[in-house]
């Protein structure tokens, strides 16, 4: 399997490109709000990337996609297409996921945000799914294995109730935004790839309410629960470090958290 070792410059560089990435779905914080269109969360975070930054929004014109971020609303599992049709309205959950390219690296993060007030299950999904990607990368460290990541995360999801969608996964990422290996969010403890200081991959679980099962929209791109319910997915960027890991995308909202 051809899985990149970055080296000691690359991640000086990475820590910046994570960073801002990190900050941006801070600031988007203030920006999801009842009567936003995700078409105008999209627009900000593009001009945050291109123009505070000086980095590259590297969604736009991978494949076909057209935007700077995808924006999952609700019963949307992921790669949901930013639309100025889409008002986000009191009570909606959704997940903004970005990718920023700087010095020719990739990070790739999202988070949920709550718009106003939440039922508790919309709340509890949001939670669960967080504590499974935390879950995830404390397993993260030379010598255990893909296997040891995906184990914990899915048991955290099945022993809260929730379902973990398979069609999905998260993967290595550097120069390019998909890279080997793929990252299972199920699996066997001690079984697949053993991690290597220098790694850099995702760990990006998403958790069904219901069915773990996936439609796909005739868009071909916006993935949605086959039973309309609930979906929710955090994700970081994380690097393999001698002992253990470093979560390049940390956000400082974050840190009491981990
Ligand atoms: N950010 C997504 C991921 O976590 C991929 C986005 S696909 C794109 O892998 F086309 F929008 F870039
Ligand atoms: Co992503
Ligand atoms: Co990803």
């Amino acid at each position: 399997m051809n899985v990149k070792i970055k080296t000691q410059s690359e991640i000086e560089n990475y820590r910046e490109t994570g960073q801002i990435a990190a900050e941006i779905l801070t600031t988007l914080i203030d920006h999801v709000v009842v009567g936003v269109s995700t078409y105008e969360l999209a627009k900000i975070a593009e001009d945050l990337i291109v123009n505070k930054y000086d980095a590259i929004a590297s969604c736009i014109g991978q494949y076909d996609f057209e935007y700077a971020l995808c924006s999952s609303v609700n019963n949307v599992i992921c790669h949901g297409v930013p639309s100025k049709q889409e008002i986000l309205k009191d009570g909606d959950i959704v997940n903004l996921d970005i990718t920023v390219k700087k010095h020719g690296l990739i990070s790739d993060t999202s988070r949920m945000y709550i718009v106003g007030n939440a039922s508790s299950k919309a709340k509890d999904i949001c939670k669960i799914s967080q504590e499974c990607l935390y879950k995830g990368i404390e397993q993260v460290k030379p010598g255990n294995t893909l296997g040891d990541i995906g184990f914990a995360v899915h048991k955290h999801a099945t022993r809260n109730g929730y379902s973990i969608v398979r069609e999905f996964c998260g993967h290595g990422v550097g120069a390019e935004m998909h890279e080997e290996p793929q990252v299972l969010h199920w699996g066997k403890k001690g079984k697949g790839m053993k991690l290597v200081e220098g790694m850099t991959f995702t760990i990006e679980p998403m958790l069904n309410e219901g069915s773990r099962k996936v439609k796909m929209l005739e868009d071909d791109w916006t993935a949605v629960t086959e039973d309309g319910k609930l979906s929710a997915q955090w994700e970081h960027t994380i690097l393999v470090t001698k002992n253990g890991y470093e979560i390049l995308t940390l956000r400082k909202e974050e840190i009491s958290k981990i």
